[in-house]
């Protein structure tokens, strides 16, 4: 991240949401502001999607709205962070470059009338982009009500890649940069197999829809590539900002566990401070779990420093199969459950809800029932309790485990042609999590290659990809006291999805003190029975070879009966363990708990469903507790709760209730 550390004249958690004034009557304008006032609204993002008013034909601005609105908003004290508009170019646009629309993979060309249509290849698209940004940094750049800049919006959606004939000319520049020549990438991808040896440069190209299976090395770059030729374009724009603001830190609106498409732990160095937009899955009943790891994502992206939650929604959005509405406490549940792992900004899509387009069904901060409604009331309240906070703002979390997370290995192992359909990453991340929220320890994300030593248990639910460097870092970590979990399909492949030479494992053959001869992948539905009472498996089992591991359980039937199930090795001051089949978060505690003795660590001892987290300030600790349980909790520790003023040596938590407590005596 650059070095412009928070947003600057900004002391306290930063509260509101994407403004889309341009949809409404400027009479309604003076509307907004006052209930912004009254929601204690202090920061909202605007021009986001206004690119075709702004420049109605190329080169000719209409600045005039624009310029009354930062005046407004600067009236009444409240900060803006101005959207470049890129993620929409205008009708005129695509006019003119009919050639920059996005091509699907299977050979569409994708239309006017939405979003996100433009190719990140594309030159003029560049050349337009870059342009705009320039003009709206030298006309805003300067002005006192800009507190941050928000470079197009949500990169990677609704399409991260782009097949035109622009796109193969791009990738093959960026082959040969990473091969240098066409054996090293004839080796790479391993073109001896089906015929696919390539003579000319010309003859590379995108991993379009084909007879069959693409291969699978050209698709993981194609990836790669998608996601570097998006960052190269808020590159560009941040550039052409910089160059005319060089105050103002300057961000994107990442989607750290939602998108799969952009690998955030290169675009980490290019930002100069981390923002996330997180939707609920509005059907799951547990969502909190997945939101709490995507604010965990996100805060270890940051590289642990605060970040700014861009977006979430009041209630229900428009976009999911069922778009089941927050019940009353959620929306504050939500919001502290970021600003507990994390965030100092808490932002919502959108202030006022739409009436016409494709978002008219989306919550909003003030909803079409107006300010008589539920929403509303829970909008001010959320503004009235942030208000109180300002000494929680720069505080940090920290954390003793990490779950390795890395997208080129999730990105192999999503392509063809693996050895079960029931493999999946996210599933198998999402449970360990699960397992770890439920026994309230905290949890960093970290990518396999980077310092571990900070923690003292290391997951990897799906390193299905890993590097021999990734290997020899876990290996360290192990011999160095740490402990090390690590699920089924791990450490098969290198960085050209080519099986590892001597087989599957074989980086952490030593490590493990194993090796696993054969893949034994279960029937749909089937299940194994461990040698532990009750535990049973499915999805997955391995065919292993002991070499120097203890069984800590068999498998007592299925297709690897009677050999190895979890097991435990010992290297160094330290401790690897392997978890062959496919276990739920429930039956995970006898891994888990095996792993937590090894590595020191103790379990919270609050019910499984009070969130408990810790940020830690310079002058105090705070303790943030969310009750999702439907028991009144009480708190293990005495303070002072931000929220209601409230002092005592164990606060009690309602049922849905939210506690942020500065903890008695000094910071740790
Ligand atoms: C986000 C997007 C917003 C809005 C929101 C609706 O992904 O950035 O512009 O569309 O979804 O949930």
């Amino acid at each position: 991240m650059g070095s412009t550390g928070w947003l600057p004249g900004v002391s306290a958690i930063s509260y509101g949401g994407d403004y889309n004034p341009e949809q409404w009557p400027e009479e309604t304008w003076a509307e907004d502001i006052e209930l912004m006032r009254q929601a204690g609204v202090n920061l909202v993002s605007i021009g986001i999607f206004s690119w075709a008013l702004i420049e109605p034909r190329r080169g000719e601005y209409d600045f005039g709205w624009m310029d009354r609105l930062f005046e407004l908003l600067h009236s009444a004290g409240i900060r803006i962070s101005l959207g470049t508009p890129t993620a929409s170019p205008p009708a005129w646009f695509f006019h003119e470059h009919p050639e920059a629309r996005v091509v699907s993979r299977d050979g569409a060309t994708l239309g006017f009338g939405s979003r996100g249509m433009a190719s990140p290849s594309s030159a003029a698209y560049r050349e337009a982009s870059t342009s705009i940004a320039r003009v709206l940094a030298k006309r805003y750049g300067s002005h006192p009500a800009l507190a941050v800049w928000h470079v197009h919006n949500e990169y990677g959606a609704p399409v991260a890649e782009c097949y035109s004939p622009a796109s193969a000319a791009a990738f093959r520049g960026w082959l040969r940069e990473r091969y240098e020549s066409l054996d090293e990438l004839n080796s790479a991808w391993g073109t001896a197999f089906w015929g696919q040896r390539y003579h000319e440069w010309e003859h590379v190209s995108v991993p379009a829809v084909s007879a069959s299976v693409v291969n699978p090395a050209q698709r993981l770059d194609f990836a790669r590539y998608s996601s570097d030729a998006l960052l190269q374009c808020f590159v560009a724009e941040r550039d052409a900002i910089r160059a005319e603001c060089p105050n103002v830190p300057i961000t994107t609106n990442f989607m750290a566990g939602t998108c799969p498409s952009v690998d955030l732990w290169k675009w980490v160095d290019e930002v100069d401070i981390v923002a996330n937009d997180h939707y609920l899955i509005a059907e799951d009943p547990r969502n909190q779990v997945g939101l709490a790891l995507s604010a965990d994502l996100t805060r270890s992206i940051a590289q642990g420093k605060p970040w700014m939650l861009m977006e979430h929604s009041t209630s229900g959005v428009n976009w999911q199969p069922r778009n089941v509405a927050k019940r009353s406490g959620e929306l504050a549940r939500n919001s502290f459950s970021h600003l507990g792992r994390g965030a100092d900004a808490v932002m919502f899509f959108q202030w006022r809800a739409s009436r016409s387009g494709a978002e008219k069904f989306h919550s909003a901060m003030l909803p079409h029932a107006g300010t008589s409604s539920r929403v509303w009331s829970e909008v001010r309240s959320l503004g009235q309790g942030l208000r109180g906070l300002d000494e929680v703002l720069g505080s940090e979390v920290r954390a003793e485990v990490a779950i390795l997370w890395d997208w080129e290995s999730f990105w192999a192992q999503d392509l063809e042609w693996r050895p079960s359909e029931d493999l999946s990453h996210r599933e198998r991340i999402n449970a360990y999590y699960d397992r770890l929220w439920r026994d309230q320890l905290t949890v960093d994300f970290a990518h396999p290659e980077a310092d571990l030593s900070a923690y003292k248990l290391v997951v990897a639910p799906a390193s299905y990809l890993l590097t021999q460097k990734a290997a020899d870092n876990l290996r360290r970590f192990v011999e160095g006291g740490g402990t090390l979990v690590v699920s089924y399909f791990s450490a098969i492949v290198d960085e050209h999805d080519a099986v590892h030479a001597g087989g599957f494992v074989a980086p952490l053959r030593d490590v493990l003190g194993l090796t696993v001869e054969e893949f034994l992948p279960l029937r749909a539905g089937e299940k194994v029975a461990l040698t532990l009472d009750g535990i049973v498996g499915d999805v997955w089992t391995d065919d292993i070879a002991l070499a120097g591991a203890e069984v800590v359980a068999a498998f007592e039937d299925g297709p690897a009966a009677g050999k190895p199930a979890i097991t435990r090795n010992q290297l160094g001051d330290g401790s690897a363990w392997y978890v062959s089949t496919r276990l739920d978060a429930d039956q995970l505690s006898v891994v888990l708990d095996g792993a937590y003795a090894d590595a020191g660590l103790k379990r919270g001892d609050g019910p499984e469903d009070l969130e408990l987290v810790r940020r830690h300030g310079a002058g105090a600790d705070y303790l943030i507790a969310i009750n999702h349980g439907t028991k009144p909790a009480d708190l293990a520790a005495g303070g002072t709760d931000l929220l209601s003023g409230e002092q005592g040596e164990s606060l009690k938590v309602e049922a849905g209730g939210v506690r942020l407590v500065r903890l008695n005596g000094p910071a740790v």
